[in-house]
């Protein structure tokens, strides 16, 4: 899947450590975590019904299972806007992949930004839909149009469902 070319490439090439906020059942971290062993990947999740389906629903287990074997990966059950509080990890990707709520994302990306390395890169899942993209999902998709004009960060590219940003030097 061409999302996940684009994540293992990002992080192949990060040198201090990546952030999934959201990680659901550890797909798309398993796939972080394998892209480059050699720095940590935190995956942050609640494990409580997803913002678009609340059908949907992360266990521990699943996690375990993606996970396994996999001595970079750090799971950390809590809300995002918590863990910020004594954040003290270096990181240069950024993830943001949470609540799909417009102040949710955009508090995630507010709260998480000034921690990420300059130079580093931060992106957004379902945040295409006003560019061409698929229909997912307005929050995500409002908060990466606006940042297209914020001049914290420079426009990367958008993957399929993904709008990637660099954070300025
Ligand atoms: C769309 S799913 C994540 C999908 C996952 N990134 C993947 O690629 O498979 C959204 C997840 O965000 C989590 N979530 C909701 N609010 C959150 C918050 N404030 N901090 C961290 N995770 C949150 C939910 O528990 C849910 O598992």
């Amino acid at each position: 899947m061409v999302e996940l070319e684009k994540h293992s490439e990002i992080v192949r090439n990060c040198k201090m450590g990546v952030v999934e906020i959201g990680i659901l059942n550890g797909d798309t971290t398993k796939i972080l975590a394998q892209a480059n062993p050699a720095i940590p990947v935190y995956g942050i999740d609640p494990l409580i019904p997803d913002s678009m389906n609340p059908d949907l629903i992360g266990s521990e287990e699943n996690i375990a299972k993606n996970m396994q074997g996999l001595k970079n990966f750090y799971f950390i059950k809590d809300f995002s806007y918590n863990v910020i509080k004594n954040w003290d990890k270096a990181f240069d990707y950024l993830l943001i992949d949470g609540s799909h709520i417009y102040e949710d994302v955009r508090k995630d990306f507010e709260d998480w930004f000034p921690k990420l390395a300059p130079g580093g890169l931060v992106s957004f899942h379902d945040s295409t839909m006003n560019r061409g993209g698929e229909p997912y999902w307005e929050g995500p998709s409002k908060c990466a149009d606006e940042l297209i004009y914020d001049p914290r960060v420079d426009l990367v590219g958008s993957v399929a469902r993904l709008t990637i940003f660099r954070k300025k030097q």
